[in-house]
């Protein structure tokens, strides 16, 4: 068993996700019947990544998220601190520049993007100010940030129906689907825990960024995101 507790132990979640690695991709498709593409399209919206622009795509795992910024010309650099998944994304796609690293000591120089991402990875960090503080660093003056992460549903009759799928079906579809289904336990575990938009966009404020908002996708499943790197850094 590879399940990573909600404490987060860095070895303990690269691990888990070494676990998945292999069908990965398909068990978000499944999981997330397909919403997953159409959180992706949105993600590269708001990104709105241009030719020749920096991207970097932290927790990139199988580099999924990162597809988007390259067919827009840009450079994307996909970093994740699971070899696994690494690994996986190497086969995938092997045009990607995958890079191993971790998302609290990232292996960049200050100011070097134009634009930072994360997509269903900032949850699974240890310390996730820490992490914002980190992107902030490595960004340029008004680089931009977009993390992508579940959330909670906005409206309460979906926040009800949602949290009894994350707790109880979401696991059996996972037994169904995944190379290791106890991880999908942590998933939901770790999305009922998880700070609401306006938390997460006040913990953004706080570490390196400002004029933080959010869309709420699917009802507020899934919310992007979106801040400017702060003056200060
Ligand atoms: C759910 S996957 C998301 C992968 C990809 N971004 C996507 O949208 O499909 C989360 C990824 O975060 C990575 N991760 C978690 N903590 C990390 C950290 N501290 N540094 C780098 N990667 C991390 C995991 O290894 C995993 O590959």
């Amino acid at each position: 068993m590879s399940r990573a507790g909600l404490d987060k132990q860095p070895r303990e979640v690269a691990a888990m996700f070494d676990a998945v690695a292999r069908r990965y991709d398909l068990t978000n498709d499944v999981l997330s019947a397909g919403q997953a593409r159409r959180w992706r399209r949105q993600v590269a919206r708001t990104v709105a990544a241009r030719p020749g622009e920096r991207v970097l795509d932290l927790a990139a795992g199988t580099g999924t998220s990162s597809v988007p910024f390259r067919d827009a010309g840009a450079y994307v650099q996909p970093v994740d601190f699971s070899l696994g998944m690494l690994r996986t994304g190497r086969k995938r796609l092997p045009s990607l520049p995958f890079c191993a690293g971790d998302a609290l000591a990232l292996p960049f120089a200050d100011a070097s993007f134009d634009a930072v991402t994360i997509s269903f990875g900032l949850r699974n960090v240890r310390d996730t100010g820490a992490a914002l503080a980190e992107m902030a660093r490595v960004a340029r003056p008004d680089g931009r940030l977009v993390v992508c992460e579940f959330s909670h549903p906005v409206w309460r009759p979906v926040r009800t129906v949602y949290v009894n799928y994350l707790m109880r079906a979401l696991p059996k579809v996972a037994a169904a689907v995944s190379s290791d289904p106890d991880s999908y336990v942590y998933l939901a575990e770790s999305i009922r825990a998880w700070p609401d938009q306006s938390a997460l966009a006040a913990l953004i404020q706080d570490h390196g960024w400002q004029r933080a908002g959010w869309q709420n996708l699917s009802g507020g499943i899934v919310a992007l995101h979106h801040a400017r790197r702060a003056d200060s850094g």
